[in-house]
């Protein structure tokens, strides 16, 4: 008798076939049904039990939540709701849920509840279907760039260096917390610490990548990314992944064609590989709406929102011509936006780019050629000397899902570009030697991976997209 995934047996399955399978209880009904799951497939199968055969104080501990291995027959059912099931002959407890302790019990709980049981919730439907979908997706995404000749590049988690110039780093040291060592001004003297500088965790690993994709060319990193910024919204997370590539030869153009290729493509793989775990989702998301009310109701499904995304082109728009829409637009007229555009320079909130993305465009966007006063000091200077070469992709629902740019690529120019901005050239000396030697046209972008799971899966809180979040005032698990 052979061991079997779920997924193998509801796909392949062979009538008669002797089975051995392990996974955990979903439901037991009528002492006689057992729907069980071994997180291969959202699909349970359902083990039937004689119970004559079994003695009661077994039958008792199959309860939501235990563990059990089950040997049996495959065969046809008889009733609705599945093709085939297994006939039970042997039945093995290894380990028990009480049902009056375990929390997870088949009913409707909230999400908040379910954070705060994160270590249990990714054995519900939901949080299994959303964990197999960002996985499908991590991998969608590594074949991309592989497939296309980019070389996975491990840039560095601790760094002295603040990449994107917005102070929102976590500090790792290993002085005394008590009585660190202080420099003769009486300030922490880092010269003492671990690195004999201050570090940080990265906020990007853009910089690094810069310098290997002015050597390899094609790279990308795919990998964690930390902000202490304090933004407790659906969102934001002080911990998440990012995916990086990093082009030579590259301008603002290739970028943004190189983006929406690559947001397709991933977009494309999930809604072939994983139909049953997107159906499932699409349903929780179809129900979920019913019960906002009408206006606030979305007009697609999620699964017409991910056709939608891959069949149509992205929108490409200069920030100009968006600020002359936001201005123009309803909501500012009659002020309903909680900042309102008064005139060009403003930066774009959420509320904006969700307008001109969800109202407007009704559909993803590029915004591109922003005021450099509002973006960081990498990005290459325009002509016109106050806009720079940056991109960001707008989502439906999400708003800012990629930011990215083309570098400038001249030393004079980011030479004043940092001193103007009070960025420390000794500790950047070698991003700078970029430019000194061998500098070349390049550009790159970072995609939140959260929230294109968000997007991918509609689920509404990015909290609820990663096995174990962190957040302001949380790092439980
Ligand atoms: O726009 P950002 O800050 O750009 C960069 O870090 C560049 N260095 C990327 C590059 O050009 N290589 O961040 C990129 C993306 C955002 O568009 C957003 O999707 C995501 O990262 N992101 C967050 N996701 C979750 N929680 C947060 N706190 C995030 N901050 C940014
Ligand atoms: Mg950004």
């Amino acid at each position: 008798m052979s061991e079997f995934s779920i997924k193998e047996l509801l796909l392949e399955g062979k009538v008669l076939q002797e089975v051995v399978i392990k996974g955990w209880v979903r439901t037991f009904r009528s002492n006689r049904f057992i729907a069980l799951n071994d997180g291969s497939t959202i699909n349970n199968i359902q083990c039937v039990v004689d119970f004559e055969n079994f003695d009661e104080t077994l039958l008792k501990r199959i309860t939501t939540g235990a563990t059990l291995e089950i040997k049996g027959t495959l065969v046809e059912s008889q009733g609705k709701g599945q093709k085939i099931e297994v006939q039970v002959s042997d039945l093995e407890v290894l380990g028990d849920a009480d049902p009056d302790e375990y929390p997870i019990q088949p009913k409707k709980h909230s999400m908040e509840f379910l954070r705060e049981k994160a270590h249990l919730r990714v054995r519900t439907n939901t949080f299994g279907a959303v964990m197999r979908v960002r996985s499908a997706l991590s991998f969608a995404i590594h074949s991309y760039f592989r497939e296309n000749g980019f070389v996975y590049t491990h840039t560095p988690i601790i760094t002295g260096s603040d990449a994107e110039g917005a102070g929102e780093m976590f500090r790792i040291t290993t002085l005394d917390a008590k009585n660190p060592e202080l420099n003769e001004n009486g300030e922490v003297d880092y010269s003492q610490d671990f690195f004999g500088k201050e570090t940080n965790l990265t906020v990007s690993g853009q910089l690094e990548g810069e310098a290997f994709a002015l050597a390899l060319k094609k790279i990308y990193t795919f990998g964690p990314t930390f902000r202490a910024e304090n933004s407790n919204t659906s969102r934001h997370l002080a911990e998440f992944w990012m995916i990086e590539p990093e082009v030579a030869f590259l301008d603002l153009v290739g970028n943004m064609d190189l983006a929406e290729d690559f947001i397709k493509s991933v977009l494309k793989y999930i809604l072939e590989n994983c139909k049953d775990d997107l159906e499932f989702l699409n349903k929780r998301l179809l129900d979920e709406e019913k019960t906002k009310p009408q206006n606030e109701r979305s007009e697609l499904s999620l699964l017409e929102k991910l056709h939608f995304v891959v069949d149509n082109q992205f929108k490409r728009v200069s920030y100009t011509e968006a600020i002359d829409i936001l201005k123009r637009s309803k909501p500012n007229k009659k002020k309903k936006f909680q900042y309102i555009i008064e005139e060009w320079g403003a930066d774009l909130q959420s509320e904006h780019e969700r307008y001109l993305v969800e109202k407007h465009f009704k559909c993803p966007v590029i915004l591109f050629d922003y005021p450099a006063k509002i973006k960081a000091f990498y990005m290459r200077l325009n002509d016109d000397q106050k806009t720079v070469r940056a991109m960001d992709v707008l989502f439906p629902g999400i708003g800012e899902i990629v930011g990215g740019s083309q570098r400038e690529e001249r030393y004079d120019v980011l030479l004043q570009k940092m001193r103007e901005l009070d960025i420390d050239e000794k500790e950047l000396w070698w991003y700078l030697d970029l430019r000194k030697f061998g500098t070349a046209v390049h550009s790159g972008f970072g995609l939140g991976f959260e929230r294109l799971v968000q997007f991918s899966t509609g689920m509404t809180n990015i909290r609820d997209v990663i096995p174990f979040p962190r957040t302001p005032q949380n790092a439980e698990f």
